[in-house]
């Protein structure tokens, strides 16, 4: 399966272009777009009603819209039900209290994006490609960066976890006596690595975190950058593409949207200021302004552009995604 990203500052076009490319990558291939924005207009795009349910649009697109309230609710859920379950022997800890408060914790929202993008990898194999249409680039960064983030925390907490259970073990040879360990719950504490649930957790998080790691930055993913041709979308972008960059992530692909005869010497200027940036030999392609989509009266399909971003997002890949 292949996973593509439209990225790009509020308001150029990434919607219109994660669109645009479902609908002519579904030409050929079975292809998911989920909108990870929490302000959706995928729905709008396409002229369906969506209401953060899936729906087929044809037999080989299928549309998705990401509730973050409720991604958000359940993420918080699942987490606070891990913890009590792994620490049920701390029972001053009494999570359930926190839960009106966590709930509003930064880093909430990007941890249940990111688990939403991890399980529509792993669950919707019958798809050859999946898109996801972003936020604008600081909530898309920052869920971006989680992985890396989350990797090196569990790193270190799994370092700490380690010396507990070795300082527990040392405990238990001085005493000789596992009952030590009791806690008033009647739970017996863990004495080595393989028993200890919180270990055997950070384990796991970690495992998770270096996949998901992997497909992101691997040859199955590819980012593509819109903008347009204007100064405020290049200083935007070449924010986008340094924090790509920070992040290792496989910005494989630019489009410079809402081009028109009287914006080619701005979209020139945009353009070669972005490649003079580190990105000289980058594929790039114009994509112009269509006055339909702007004309309340035209009825045009809002998805349904000219030029074939199909191909150029298929040659972003190792090989063509088929
Ligand atoms: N090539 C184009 N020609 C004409 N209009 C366009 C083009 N691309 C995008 N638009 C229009 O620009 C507006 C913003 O587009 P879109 O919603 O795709 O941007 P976005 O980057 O997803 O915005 P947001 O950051 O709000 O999610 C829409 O009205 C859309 O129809
Ligand atoms: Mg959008």
């Amino acid at each position: 399966m292949k996973i593509i990203f439209s990225t790009g500052k509020g308001g150029v076009g990434k919607s219109t272009l994660a669109a645009a490319a479902a609908w002519q990558l579904s030409q050929h291939h079975r292809v998911l777009i989920t909108s990870l924005d929490p302000a959706h207009n995928l729905g709008d795009i396409f002229g369906v009603s969506l209401n953060g349910k899936r729906k087929a649009f044809s037999n080989n697109l299928h549309l998705d819209e990401v509730d973050l309230k409720k991604l958000s609710r359940d993420y918080l859920n699942r987490e606070i039900g891990v913890l009590t379950d792994t620490y049920k022997y701390l029972q001053v800890l009494n999570l359930d209290n926190y839960f009106s408060v966590l709930q509003y914790s930064p880093g909430i929202e990007e941890y249940a994006l990111l688990t939403s993008i991890e399980k529509t990898i792993q669950h919707e194999k019958d798809f050859d490609i999946v898109i996801f249409d972003t936020p604008p680039t600081g909530l898309t960064l920052r869920f971006l960066a989680l992985p890396r983030i989350t990797i090196t925390w569990v790193d270190r907490l799994i370092q700490i976890r380690k010396r507990i259970i070795e300082k527990r073990h040392t405990i238990q040879k001085i005493r000789g006596n596992p009952e030590t360990g009791k806690e008033e719950s009647g739970i017996v504490l863990a004495y080595d690595e393989s028993d200890d649930d919180v270990l055997k957790r950070l384990n796991q998080l970690k495992r998770n975190y270096d996949n998901l790691t992997s497909l992101l930055e691997g040859p199955d993913c590819s980012i593509f950058m819109v903008f347009n041709p204007d100064l405020l979308s290049l200083r935007e972008s070449q924010r986008l593409v340094d924090g790509l960059g920070d992040l290792n992530l496989p910005l494989r692909l630019l489009f410079d949207n809402k081009v028109t005869s009287e914006n080619t010497a701005m979209a020139d200027t945009v353009e070669k200021t972005l490649r003079s940036g580190g990105l000289s030999s980058f594929p790039l392609m114009r994509i112009s302004l269509l006055h339909e989509f702007q004309d309340a009266g035209s009825g045009a399909a809002l998805y349904n552009i000219n030029e074939d971003i199909a191909s150029a997002i298929l040659s972003t890949f190792n090989n063509d995604g088929r």
